[in-house]
């Protein structure tokens, strides 16, 4: 099990995150404020650690989902990779410390320039996802005088069920190569002097709660592997699974390690094959809470808002994928009542939650997003010109400011007049 619940507990009516209770950290640093707690970092990625224990393998954590340095750090030094996607994440994944034999890199749209960072950085492989794509890297690799190690990412046609903005293997998608256009692909390869194929790669999609997709990927990842290998191409050993493994949000399982685990050491007998795997929500998504302050309680119509100090900008997910956030009160007080919560965005779809019972609050209350580590503050912006949040990270019974509140001079720092 995967869950907020573990970390984010009440003690005496006062929700904590670890050993630390969440107002301090909120009277202490303000609101809205990204709490994460360390712990839930480390024992989900040893989790998965742990999971492929019978295969060679490495846990590349996906950077995208919350990509702050110092959480870098801590999960370089826990012994993990990481999956980049940007020339951006590849500078990030560097300066938090982290090998770059350690570190793929995936994306449909690498540019030159970050190909020639990637390259120059001497990075593990490139996750290719089209024939242009390798030709540009092989062209780029030729003119830095190295061999570019890459896997060609498979576009299995699997379906993940999960939501339709967050699939990304089924053939519609942008992503990878399908299984009829492989060939094609790999007898130019084969003539190109730079590049040399190393492995295959499957992302099938993210927040997957069930075994099957995922089985279904790796056997059909295998069987091409297989089948490359016979055509001579015997450096293809290296099988990357990707990330996409789902956590619970409101009462939903999310995914069963272990039996996701052993369908894997079912499906994987060959131990000359090299895993990868690149999670990203799972273990960053139940690390995360974003607590903010209720400014006002406004009394419609028909409706009760509670209108916070934070909200789409800042934690887009209610709003971009109809996903499901739990709210608690950081001090509970009692009884409860239906309300929407939203932010102070000038759009209707500025909301947490709609028609949600929580427990009852007043304005001045401090309230907590759970489940908000996952691409949260990753994908926040200044829309509307709120400054970007802070961050603190928890470690038991101590706590650190990661990332310091954007001030109004930060939000025009680089605008020129
Ligand atoms: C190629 C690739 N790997 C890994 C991930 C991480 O996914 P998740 O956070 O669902 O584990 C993504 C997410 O988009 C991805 O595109």
């Amino acid at each position: 099990m995967n869950s907020y619940r573990e970390y984010f507990t009440y003690r005496n009516g006062t929700l904590y995150c670890e050993d630390v209770p969440l107002e301090a950290i909120a009277k202490e640093y303000g609101t809205p404020v990204y709490v994460y707690s360390s712990k839930c970092f480390i024992d989900k990625f040893t989790q998965l650690d742990d999971a492929l224990s019978k295969h060679p393998h490495l846990v590349c954590y996906s950077v995208k989902s919350n990509s702050n340095l110092n959480i870098l750090r801590m999960m370089q030094s826990a012994g993990c990779g990481m999956d980049v996607v940007s020339g951006g994440e590849i500078y990030r994944a560097i300066a938090a410390g982290v090998d770059p034999k350690k570190i793929v890199y995936a994306g449909v749209g690498k540019t030159s320039s970050e190909i020639e960072l990637a390259l120059a950085t001497g990075i593990r492989m490139f996750n290719c996802e089209s024939l242009p794509e390798i030709e540009r890297i092989n062209a780029i690799a030729q003119n830095m005088n190295k061999i570019a190690s890459i896997a060609i990412r498979v576009n299995p046609d699997v379906e993940a069920h999960t939501h339709h903005y967050i699939t990304t293997g089924k053939k519609e998608n942008k992503f990878g190569v399908s299984l009829q256009l492989l060939p094609d692909i790999t007898d130019v390869l084969q003539k190109l002097t730079h590049v040399k194929l190393t492995g295959l790669h499957v992302h099938i999609g993210s927040q997957i709660t069930e075994v099957e997709p995922f089985e279904e990927a790796c056997r059909r990842a295998l069987e091409v592997m297989k089948a490359l290998r016979a055509k001579g191409m015997d450096e293809c050993t290296t099988l990357n699974l990707g990330g996409g493994f789902g956590i619970e949000y409101n009462d939903e399982d999310g995914l069963d390690i272990a039996k996701w685990a052993a369908s894997i050491d079912n499906t994987i007998k060959d131990k000359d094959i090299f895993l990868i795997i690149e999670p990203g929500r799972y273990i960053s998504g139940s690390s995360g809470a974003l607590v903010t302050q209720v400014q006002y309680k406004k009394k419609a119509d028909i409706k009760t808002f509670v209108i916070v100090d934070t909200g789409m900008h800042h934690l887009i997910r209610p709003t971009l994928y109809q996903a499901y956030q739990h709210i608690a009160n950081v001090t509970l007080r009692e009884g409860k009542e239906i309300v929407d919560v939203v932010g102070p965005i000038c759009e209707s779809g500025d909301f947490f939650a709609k028609d949600r019972e929580i427990s009852y609050t007043e304005q001045g209350d401090y309230l907590a997003v759970l489940s908000a580590g996952a691409y949260g503050m990753a994908m926040a912006s200044r829309y509307n010109s709120h400054p970007l949040p802070a961050e603190v990270l928890v470690e038991g019974d101590r706590y650190r400011l990661i990332r310091s509140r954007e001030t109004y001079e930060d939000l025009i720092a680089r605008e020129r007049v």
